[in-house]
């Protein structure tokens, strides 16, 4: 069973698929973790955003190895484990940006393929139902208003001991929300044949019995 989970910024992804993968089981991947490795990786080897040459080199040949702990996904760059770093401000500010360029997409979409092909999955991104497996078995398409996105994301940040203002947040997300909505290259949209769901009032457990409802009835 393949599971697609698709939507934007802080719309409840990662916590609903982590947490389905469980109840299935099946592996979870977040993909958005990919992206903000290849970003972390570009801010630290000073990569200019605009050189696709040496992002799409560094895509192909860094070392990222996504492993499941205990239900958390750790992300390790030639062996040392970065998940924390890479909800860092200045990754979270450029990730949309180096999610945009063509060659890092190709390479990172080829490789969550190769990922999905191997037993059952919860995928969670932007494009995974409409890009990465289409031939999904259910695909889901979360969403929530801007505002309850951006506290939740707000509150997820202070727990990390992050100080960021709610409202400059707010614009930061409408600002990556519009960059991922309107990219060239497989931009975030709902799949055609894709559940949507709205997670404004509703508690992760929730979204999870919902999706689990329409796994039995597909
Ligand atoms: O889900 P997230 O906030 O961790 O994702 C980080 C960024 O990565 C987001 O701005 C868009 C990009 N992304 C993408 O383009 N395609 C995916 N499948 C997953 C994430």
């Amino acid at each position: 069973m393949k599971i697609t989970i698709d939507g934007p910024v802080a719309s409840g992804k990662t916590a609903v698929g982590r947490a389905l993968a469980r109840r299935i089981p099946a592996r979870f991947l977040d993909t958005g973790m990919m992206y903000r490795a290849i970003t972390w990786a570009s801010i630290q080897q000073q990569i200019n955003f605009d050189n696709q040459d040496a992002l799409a080199e560094l895509t192909k040949t860094l070392n990222i190895e996504v492993i499941l702990e205990d239900g958390e996904q750790i992300l390790k760059v030639d062996g040392t484990d970065i998940t924390d770093e890479l909800r860092d401000p200045d990754v979270e500010l450029n990730v949309s940006k180096i999610s945009q360029v063509g060659s890092v997409r190709h390479e990172l979409v080829s490789q969550q393929r190769a990922i999905a092909s191997t037993g059952d999955i919860v995928m969670v991104g932007r494009d995974i139902g409409t890009v990465v497996i289409p031939e999904a078995d259910l695909k889901i398409y979360l969403d929530a208003s801007i505002q309850i996105r951006a506290k939740r994301r707000h509150d997820e940040m202070r727990r990390k001991g992050h100080r960021i203002d709610l409202e400059n947040l707010v614009e930061e997300i409408k600002t990556r929300d519009n960059m991922d909505s309107n990219r060239k290259d497989s931009p975030l949209m709902s799949a055609k044949d894709a559940v949507i769901i709205n997670t404004d009032r509703l508690r992760i457990d929730q979204v999870v019995n919902l999706i689990l409802e329409s796994i039995q009835k597909s």
